[in-house]
């Protein structure tokens, strides 16, 4: 499975870095790094910094877009710490970002691979957005899209109805939900299920050394973020279960639904609803993840990062 992932590292970013690397069944062809949990350029060093531990150097590393196609930037260093990768500390890196930008990437990733690629997108979805608004015919020629965004039922984490990668940039969702392409959602309702804790950390102990270091010191961070900020024990690894999705689909129980967002409330700015009784009458747009094998997902994870 050939697959493009467009990023914003990111603690939990970080983690579907590391199971990618652990799952042979996807041939990743290049790394898409955006705004999102910091600025995109610290992203960026964060993307070429995780490639360097993983022995990734292989696969193109672009930056992306600075900020959100027409709202303010948002960061969330609260949550990911100044860095973006928490109490962890890796070496600068070595290699460094290929010339061309993100979008630019993409369109040419998917024009060489017509009807191939997926993107596993896990921040906020600016480089899709600006690589369609720039080559309409794109939209036909993705296999599918995986994004890790929004939220159904479960409360916000941006604000009390939205869900921060969708928060980020509503209008570059809008634009993803409007393009016709085969799109998977995974939202908060089943990331947040997904509680990673220092019971998890300790089932590492037959993976790599660093990798272990890296995954204890940067959840940390995010442990204490999720306790003070949200008073929930442990951190919601959102983006490594949308990683996992693309090998192990059963982990999930999808339903389709037509999917909208709002982009003008008063309240409720970058919120996605699903019309789960088709009150709307319009045919599903998305294939939406609402229930999760909680321990599945966990087994799986712990299982691969030790293969590496
Ligand atoms: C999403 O927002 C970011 O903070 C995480 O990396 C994840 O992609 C969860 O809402
Ligand atoms: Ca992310």
């Amino acid at each position: 499975m050939k697959v493009i992932l467009d990023t914003d590292p990111g603690i939990d970013d970080a983690l579907a870095f590391i199971l990618l690397k652990a799952m042979p069944e996807i041939s990743l062809q290049a790394i898409t790094v955006t705004h999102g949990n910091t600025s995109v350029e610290k992203c960026t060093t964060n993307a070429l910094k995780l490639v360097e531990l993983l022995g990734m150097q292989d696969i193109p590393v672009a930056m992306g877009a600075t900020e959100p196609l027409v709202r303010a930037l948002s960061i969330a260093e609260e949550t990911h710490g100044d860095t973006g990768l928490g109490h962890a500390i890796l070496p600068e890196p070595k290699t460094q970002v290929i010339q061309e930008n993100a979008a630019n990437l993409i369109i040419d990733i998917v024009n060489a691979n017509p009807g191939e690629i997926t993107i596993l997108c896990i921040g906020p979805v600016t480089n899709l957005a600006l690589a369609l608004l720039k080559e309409p015919t794109l939209r036909k020629k993705i296999k599918n899209v995986v994004s890790m965004a929004g939220t159904i039922h479960y409360p916000g984490n941006a604000t009390p109805s939205s869900e921060y990668n969708v928060f980020c940039d509503p209008e570059s969702f809008d634009i993803l939900l409007r393009s016709g392409i085969d799109l998977t959602i995974i939202p908060l309702d089943v990331t947040y299920q997904c509680l990673f804790t220092k019971a998890h950390v300790a089932r590492l102990d037959s993976a790599r050394e660093d990798i272990r270091t890296f995954i204890d010191r940067s959840t940390a961070f995010y442990m204490e973020f999720h306790a003070e900020y949200q008073g929930i024990q442990g951190c919601a690894i959102n983006d490594p279960l949308a990683a996992a999705i693309l090998v192990k689909p059963d982990l999930v129980t999808f339903r389709d639904y037509y999917v909208d967002i709002e982009l003008h409330g008063e309240f409720t700015t970058a919120k996605i609803s699903a019309d789960h009784f088709n009150a709307t009458g319009k045919a599903p747009n998305a294939k939406v993840a609402m229930e999760v094998n909680i321990d599945a997902f966990m087994d799986f994870f712990i299982e691969r990062v030790s293969t590496i």
